[in-house]
């Protein structure tokens, strides 16, 4: 068979599929492309190249799996975050391409700075923490989980990548190294900000693959752990440090509201032009 057909017959058993959220006119093409890329073993695909039948079994069996609704990354098992290549894993948070801005807004306030100290609290698989780590000369960066499975997958995807971060398991500040009080130039969050309410609103895709705490923090607007964070962080960054966090569009005002409160200055929102599906509030403390 060959590769425009396989890929045609692809696209439309995920146009079907009623576990995906068609939110993206072309999503179900260039998913469609990357698996077939992923099971050639190749970059670019030539519409006119005949498929193994091995291969075209493999790409089939991936397509029903996503078609079950579970995301590409899973199937892949990993996932690319500015560059790098991360782990993914079931019950652990799927890197989202939309989170690459706040990593974005982060290295951006780290660079220059004269030994430079990153936190990434909910860090998941560490994807954040390692592209600061990355990306930003001789910076220290930690990284914090309330879920052990998340640091291991963190812990693993650091070794993988030879890069250089700490991960512990703990409550939002928790897990840090108490001399850490005072001496951070930079706190990335992208917490589970779903309001409890909303949790079963969600496109199935997500709301079966993605464990609950992940997603919600169980509180009445979502923005519990925003919160925490806002009233906590002032204790471990320096001054003229950087709160930044990441939450859906429709949470941006009352999440900039919430730093106010907890004392921070200069706070905005910030949206990536190319992305616009979610929102980074700053704080300058
Ligand atoms: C939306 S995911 C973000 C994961 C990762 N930062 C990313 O962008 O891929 C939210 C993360 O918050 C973690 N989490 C939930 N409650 C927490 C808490 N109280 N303290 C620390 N992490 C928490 C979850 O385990 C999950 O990994």
């Amino acid at each position: 068979m060959k590769v425009s057909d396989l890929l045609s017959d692809a696209v439309r058993t995920l146009k079907a599929s009623p576990a995906i959220d068609h939110w993206q006119a072309d999503r179900e093409e260039i998913e469609s492309d990357d698996l077939l890329c992923f099971a050639m073993g190749v970059d670019e695909l030539d519409p006119d190249a005949e498929v193994a039948a091995p291969v075209r079994r493999r790409f089939e069996r991936m397509i029903a799996r996503r078609a079950t609704g579970e995301p590409v990354q899973l199937i892949k098992g990993f996932a690319v975050f500015r560059g790098i290549e991360v782990l993914s894993r079931p019950g652990v948070f799927v890197p989202r391409d939309s989170t690459e801005f706040l990593a974005e807004q982060a290295i951006r306030r780290l660079r220059g700075r004269r030994r430079p100290v990153a936190v990434d609290l909910a860090t998941g698989g560490g994807t954040v923490a390692l592209a600061i780590a990355n990306e930003v000369r001789g910076v220290r960066v930690y990284g914090t989980d309330i879920s052990r499975e998340a640091i291991r997958v963190a812990r693993r995807n650091a070794e993988r990548l030879r890069l250089r971060a700490s991960f512990a398991v703990g409550d939002l500040f928790g897990g840090l190294p108490g001399d850490l009080r005072g001496r951070v130039d930079v706190v990335t969050l992208h917490p589970p900000y779903v309001a409890r309410g909303e949790v079963r609103e969600l496109p199935e895709e997500i709301r079966r693959f993605e464990p609950p705490h992940t997603l919600t923090d169980r509180s009445v607007d979502g923005l519990g752990l925003v919160g925490r964070a806002a009233r906590e962080a002032g204790g471990w960054l320096k001054r003229g440090g950087w709160l930044l966090v990441e939450v859906s569009p429709d949470r941006s005002r009352a999440a900039a509201a919430t730093l106010r409160a907890g004392g921070f200055r200069d706070v905005r929102s910030t949206v990536d032009r190319g992305f616009k599906v979610t929102r980074v509030i700053v704080g300058r403390w």
